[in-house]
């Protein structure tokens, strides 16, 4: 069976944007693949370091995150990426394999920089060697299940084109050891803000999460943009450029026909559109927080799940180490 590894940083709830750009894929591959899903904590103290309450308490609302959204606990081990020590020794060694201009040059971790100023300066002068790093913690995270498919969202595919290069070199260098993984994307691999932007992201302010109140959606969609053409209600518009009617696509808003031609026609107000996409966005949420609801009440439930899932991903990795020490010469007293 081909096996899976992907996660997300423990620095917040999960949104909608995670949700369309990787969660929907890996609730669909959990039945066929052996699947390691990690919420990485030490990944978000590169940048939150000085914040670990932040960090642990984020780890309990990602982990309730993935029950509510579909992730079944009999299918995938979901796992916390700091009770991996082999994950670290491993990235000790993939420290080796990876240039300081190369790990610059990442243009994820670019950006991240850039939007950090106050950590790391205006010029990225301050940037830590952890958070430099963190690309080779990743494809060390992926290396150590020996993971051949990561489903991720487009932004993580400069982290996994650095995984890759790590691994062909360290199978050169030791020999195969490891299956050079391959990114798995969505359909909609980035999702849009209602606010127009590019990209749903905390840093923009512009999500809806997954545990949304109805009021906190209903704040958010009414405030979305729509086309600024149009002034009245029944002016007509165009919706390619309306924030509204992209949401009502990505609900699968079976009525989206006659949302588009009223929408052109002027027979469809923007408030009454978006109080018709209020409401399917909490259809959609509904069965998601109601799973949350049921796990929010029973945290044994939960830890006993993470915990599970922490000893199954460390006996694999004790596994796949073994093989990586005998490779570098380094199986001393075996
Ligand atoms: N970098 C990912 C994020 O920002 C989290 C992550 C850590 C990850 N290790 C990984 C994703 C390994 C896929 C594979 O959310």
């Amino acid at each position: 069976m081909e096996t899976i590894l992907t996660g997300d940083r423990a620095t917040g709830r999960l949104h909608l944007g995670h949700y369309f750009g990787s969660l929907e894929n890996r609730i669909k591959m959990q039945y066929n693949y052996d699947t390691y899903i990690l919420i990485a904590d030490v990944q978000a103290l590169t940048d939150n370091f000085s914040n670990p309450k932040k960090v642990r308490d984020n780890v309990y609302e990602v982990a309730l995150d993935y029950l509510a959204a579909g992730i079944d606990p009999k299918q995938a081990h979901i796992y916390i990426q700091s009770l991996i020590p082999e994950t670290a020794e491993l990235t000790v060694y993939f420290s080796n394999l990876v240039s300081v201009s190369r790990l610059f040059r990442n243009p994820t971790t670019k950006f991240e920089v850039a939007q950090k100023k106050e950590l790391f300066g205006n010029n990225g002068e301050s940037i830590t060697y952890g958070f430099l790093g963190y690309p080779v913690s990743q494809a060390a995270d992926i290396a150590c299940v020996n993971a051949n498919l990561v489903p991720v969202g487009e932004d993580q595919l400069p982290h996994l084109e650095q995984a890759r290069e790590i691994v062909r070199k360290f199978n050169k260098i030791y020999g195969e050891t490891f299956n050079v993984p391959e990114p798995v994307l969505s359909k909609n691999p980035r999702i849009k803000g209602l606010d127009g932007n590019e990209k749903m992201s905390k840093s923009l302010n512009n999500c809806i999460y997954l545990s949304d109140s109805e009021e906190e959606v209903a704040k958010k969609v009414m405030s979305a943009v729509t086309d600024p053409a149009k002034i009245k209600k029944d002016d007509p518009a165009n919706p390619d450029v309306c924030m509204v009617y992209y949401y009502h696509k990505l609900m699968k808003n079976p009525n989206i026909d006659n949302v588009c031609k009223e929408c052109k026609n002027g027979q469809r107000g923007c408030v009454f559109c978006k109080r018709e996409l209020i409401n399917n966005i909490m259809q959609f949420l509904e069965p998601i927080q109601e799973r949350r609801r049921y796990y929010e009440n029973r945290p044994e439930e939960v830890e006993k799940i993470l915990k599970e899932g922490t000893e199954a991903t460390r006996k694999k990795a004790m596994e796949v180490m073994k093989r990586v020490r005998e490779h570098m010469k380094l199986d001393y007293f075996e």
